[in-house]
């Protein structure tokens, strides 16, 4: 561990150089990072992550105008997007280009890629002057961190790893994932840029993302899963949630834990005890920066999770995304 200091990141450079990984924070969650153009070092990631290996990674640069080494037949939409939300929270799929080898885009003819804006990622890249390929830092399948402290809780071997510290992922979900490789721009994976803002930059109706959309493990079933059972309770149905909670105690089906709004858990101070009670942010940008956080605070606490989401709109779209897929039948 080390904090991001310009030597750290000097350092932390020549470890990716080496065919080593970092774990740096970005603006959404920490990412896993190994050099993009050498395939052992990306095998390295996989390892690491125990995730299977013809998942494509997000290859991050520090700058859009690496673009068309790593990108070809790349799109006015692609410029648009990068103007208006690079360095930011936004991959873009794109056909894929010279320096994108089949190690990183999982054998597909596209690559992802984005321009973190984090100011730790982004001296990182361009003290690393290249491609890194980085998937969140986690192990495959569990919640993303987003903190150097989860970070160091998913155990990875410290002599293949070293951890850069920074301050807090200010979004704290994973970056909108969106297709611009199809015959429609689509938007794969919900994130803190909304499809709405998309829309307004490029100036059409986004298309659903469906079968023929390239795969993507964030679209699995079940992804981003605490170790225990999550219960989504939409907010018009929190009155319920005293009723649903006493069917749970009364099954015996392990302890309890609930995330909502102070307002709510108030109402159910004779049903669980405090320390079964996390209390979530009312803001919805708040609330998407401190949900993994909290479902791995629940998840030391209890078996099953009941949580009460804000609304499905703005980033509260990509909070519900995660939510359900966290909530899905375990594989
Ligand atoms: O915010 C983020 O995107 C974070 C930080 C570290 O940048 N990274 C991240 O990486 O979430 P990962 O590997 O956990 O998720 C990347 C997603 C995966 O679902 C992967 O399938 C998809 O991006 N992806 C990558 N390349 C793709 C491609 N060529 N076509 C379709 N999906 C792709
Ligand atoms: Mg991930």
């Amino acid at each position: 561990m080390d904090r991001a200091n310009s030597h750290a990141i000097t350092l932390a450079a020549d470890w990716l150089r080496q065919g080593k990984l970092v774990a740096f924070p970005t603006e959404t969650v920490y990412g896993l990072g190994g050099d993009a153009t050498q395939p052992a070092a990306v095998a390295r990631i996989f390892r690491a992550k125990g995730r299977p290996s013809n998942h494509p990674l997000i290859v991050h640069l520090p700058s859009a105008g690496m673009l068309n080494d790593w990108a070809v037949d790349i799109p006015q939409t692609a410029w648009q997007l990068a103007e208006a939300f690079w360095p930011g929270s936004l991959t873009l799929i794109l056909p894929r280009g010279r320096l994108a080898a089949d190690c990183v885009t999982g054998g597909l003819p596209t690559v992802g890629i984005r321009v973190p804006s984090h100011p730790v990622a982004l001296e990182l890249l361009q003290a690393f002057a290249g491609g890194i390929a980085a998937p969140s830092a986690n192990r495959f399948g569990g919640v993303s961190p987003t903190s150097a402290a989860h970070v160091r809780g998913e155990g990875f071997d410290p002599a293949e790893v070293m951890i850069l510290e920074g301050e807090a992922c200010e979004v704290g979900l994973e970056s909108t994932i969106v297709d611009l490789s199809g015959k429609f721009p689509a938007v794969l994976r919900p994130g803190a840029v909304t499809a709405e803002q998309i829309e307004d930059v490029l100036r059409l109706s986004l298309a659903e993302a469906d079968e023929q959309s390239p795969r993507c493990s964030g679209r699995l079933e079940s992804h981003y899963a605490p170790r225990g059972a999550v219960r989504i309770v939409p907010r018009k149905d929190a009155t319920t949630l005293k009723t649903q909670l006493r069917a749970v105690l009364a099954e015996e089906l392990g302890r309890v834990v609930v995330i909502a709004v102070p307002e709510i858990l108030a109402t159910l101070n004779d049903v669980i005890p405090r320390e079964q009670q996390l209390l979530s942010p009312a803001d919805t940008e708040a609330y998407a920066r401190e949900l993994y956080a909290l479902l791995r605070e629940a998840d030391t606490r209890g078996d099953v999770i009941f949580i009460v989401p804000p609304a499905e709109i703005g980033v509260g779209v990509a909070i519900w995304d995660r939510l359900r897929k966290a909530s899905a039948p375990r594989i």
